[in-house]
């Protein structure tokens, strides 16, 4: 019965072991997995475009070089998201309509513009550092494909991570100018980067269901303490400061009390009333429909191929 197949889905989660695409599992969770995991996909070919605004601009060539490969590598994260969306049984097609027809939601944090080649660093160390913070729990997610895939997205995250860092430490070892332009940045980013991991718990409607099903494993609000703690010491190694005078320790807890960002900026972003949202999807509109001819081209030689082989 449904029941015994619900108690029998209930134990595999409980014992940390993995859920596989031909097991059953409740519609809810299911449901909530192609939620969560369309949207990340989304994320990640969305965030291709506010650092790919910078890639005919890149201050070297070594810049150049190391921005397009951290760019492609943010289309194989989407690509490979979306993989793990259809053994769900949803088809990418699909999922890339719902996300142009704003049906599906994609991350606040690729909502705002890239006005400077700071904000590559930063984008690097602040939005992919706390992508990281949120997705290395999430190599041990109760859905086989989803917590196999971010193994492999974490990796290439940390290196992302790092090329942030280190051109930011470039750019504050340089002149005052450069220097300001680093901590305006900063400045810009802060509060949307801690906006990333969702809304605080007790506004959170998906949370707890997600965390008894073992998809999530932290609630947002504790992600979110760890992303400010990791990042305190590597912004005083950096010589910048972030734009909270709420912030500092506090020895009590252990950790850095700091203050609330502005939930009401967070909810009209996600409503799709950002700055460059309009922009966002008018482009990966644009991509889609001029992309048409590869995918009829390559749909067709299939088709040529699979009959040849069966002649
Ligand atoms: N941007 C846009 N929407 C958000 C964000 C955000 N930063 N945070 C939460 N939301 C949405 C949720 O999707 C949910 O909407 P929905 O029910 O219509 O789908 C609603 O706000 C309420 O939030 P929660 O109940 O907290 O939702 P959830 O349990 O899914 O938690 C979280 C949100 C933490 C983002 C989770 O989905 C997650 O861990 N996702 C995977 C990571 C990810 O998507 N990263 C993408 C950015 S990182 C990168 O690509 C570099």
């Amino acid at each position: 019965t449904t029941d015994d197949l619900e108690t029998q889905f209930q134990q595999i989660v409980e014992a940390d072991q993995r859920i596989e695409p031909r097991d059953w599992m409740p519609d809810g969770y299911r449901k909530t997995l192609i939620r969560q995991i369309a949207q990340h996909a989304h994320s990640e070919i969305i965030g291709m475009q506010p650092e790919g605004n910078w890639l005919t601009r890149a201050p070297s060539l070594r810049r150049k070089a190391i921005l397009m490969a951290k760019v492609q590598d943010e289309a194989g994260h989407g690509l490979y998201l979306y993989s793990a969306t259809e053994t769900l049984g949803v088809d990418r097609a699909e999922l890339t309509e719902n996300l142009i027809e704003g049906r599906q939601k994609y991350s606040s944090i690729f909502n705002y513009p890239t006005l400077s080649y700071a904000d590559v660093g930063v984008i690097g160390w602040l939005v992919d550092g706390a992508a990281i913070c949120n997705q290395v729990p999430l190599c041990r997610s109760s859905y086989g494909p989803y917590g196999r895939a971010m193994i492999r997205v974490c990796k290439e995250e940390s290196f992302h991570q790092r090329q942030g860092f280190e051109l930011l430490m470039t750019m504050m070892s340089g002149t005052d100018a450069q220097r300001e332009m680093v901590q305006e940045s900063v400045n810009r980013w802060w509060w949307p980067a801690l906006m990333m991991f969702g809304p605080p718990d007790d506004r959170s409607p998906n949370s707890a269901q997600s965390m008894a099903w073992r998809i999530k494993r932290h609630t947002n609000d504790e992600l979110r303490q760890r992303f400010v703690d990791m990042s305190v010491p590597q912004a005083e190694i950096l010589g910048v400061t972030f734009p909270d005078p709420g912030l500092r320790w506090n020895a009590e807890r252990g950790a850095y009390d700091f203050g609330e960002p502005d939930w009401d900026e967070f909810m009209q972003v996600v409503k799709g009333n950002g700055a460059t949202s309009v922009e966002r999807i008018a482009n990966r509109r644009a991509a889609h429909e001029n992309g048409a001819w590869v995918r009829a081209a390559a749909t067709a030689f299939a088709a040529r191929t699979a009959s040849e082989e069966g002649t």
